[in-house]
């Protein structure tokens, strides 16, 4: 199974362990993660959640396989209905404090899922990124919402119009970050501060959290179904096929001919 999962001293610990295709996310693994969020807001002993990866890697992001064998919304069913978006809403929808260590790498979704935790500790061996315009795609999980509001537009269109990626110390300036720590901390720091959860009052602190969020919520979850209507659409168009394609290829994608 390449996502493991425990509870220890009051935080469920969400682990993405695939580092063979560079954590890469695949639907059975977006599913596995769905029900441990599901499960861990139900459980009245978990007091947080933490969400980490492996040395070196904490996820490159959807499995472009899966991307273009399995996408959401095959077979004419509602890709809303499909595993990476009951992720996406079984995470906004989580209501004890989620913890992100990001041990190394972020891509794709592996940043945009720190946009909806309450806490980001990053690996200073990690990069960021969002090149999904570079695969033919569009921006997903309302990072086209939240990314200019955290950094501006005109930041916001490096990252998501030309696909720059970015340091921990920058994910820091943008507010997407709490901290850059040392490689080897990050995990240990993340679950010291899930653990401190214990401590504190349950129903006051999940109260808290949805006041945190409130005023957006719903605008959140309107902007990924938008989004996801058009990323659904441009899974299978030609630009996205070529994007794919070189990925696997190990070439660069050509757009001139489009
Ligand atoms: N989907 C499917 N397979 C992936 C993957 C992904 N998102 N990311 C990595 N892999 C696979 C590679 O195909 C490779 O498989 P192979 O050993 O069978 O050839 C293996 O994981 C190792 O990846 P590799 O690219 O050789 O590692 P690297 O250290 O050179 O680079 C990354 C690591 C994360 C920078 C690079 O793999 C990458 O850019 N991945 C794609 C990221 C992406 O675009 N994600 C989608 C965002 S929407």
């Amino acid at each position: 199974m390449s996502i493991k999962t425990a509870i220890l001293n009051g935080v469920a610990t969400i682990e993405i362990a695939r580092p063979e295709k560079k954590n890469a996310l695949t639907v059975a693994m977006y599913q596995a993660m769905s029900d441990a969020l599901r499960a861990a807001a139900a459980d009245s002993a978990v007091r947080a959640v933490l969400i980490t990866g492996q040395p070196g890697i904490f996820t490159s992001g959807n499995d472009i396989e899966d991307f273009m064998s399995r996408p959401p919304g095959q077979g004419g069913s509602n890709a809303l209905d499909s595993p990476v978006f009951q992720f996406m809403l079984a995470l906004l929808e989580c209501d004890k404090p989620v913890v992100a260590a990001v041990t190394g790498a972020a891509i794709g979704i592996g940043t945009t899922m720190l946009l909806h935790c309450d806490f980001v500790y990053v690996s200073d061996e990690a990069r960021l990124a969002m090149p999904f315009v570079s695969l033919g795609l569009v921006p997903e999980y309302a990072s086209s919402l939240l990314v200019p509001q955290l950094m501006g537009h005109v930041r916001a269109a490096e990252k998501l119009l030309l696909g720059e990626p970015f340091t921990p110390e920058q994910a820091v300036e943008y507010a997407i970050a709490n901290a850059v720590l040392p490689a080897g901390e990050v995990v240990n720091h993340a679950r010291r501060i899930a653990e401190r959860f214990n401590q504190l009052p349950p129903g006051a602190v999940q109260q808290a959290k949805q006041l945190l969020r409130g005023p957006q919520r719903e605008l959140i979850v309107e902007t990924i179904r938008r989004e996801g209507e058009i990323f659904a659409k441009r899974l299978r168009s030609p630009e996205a096929m070529e994007a794919f394609q070189a990925f696997f290829q190990k070439r660069k994608p050509d757009y001139s001919k489009f």
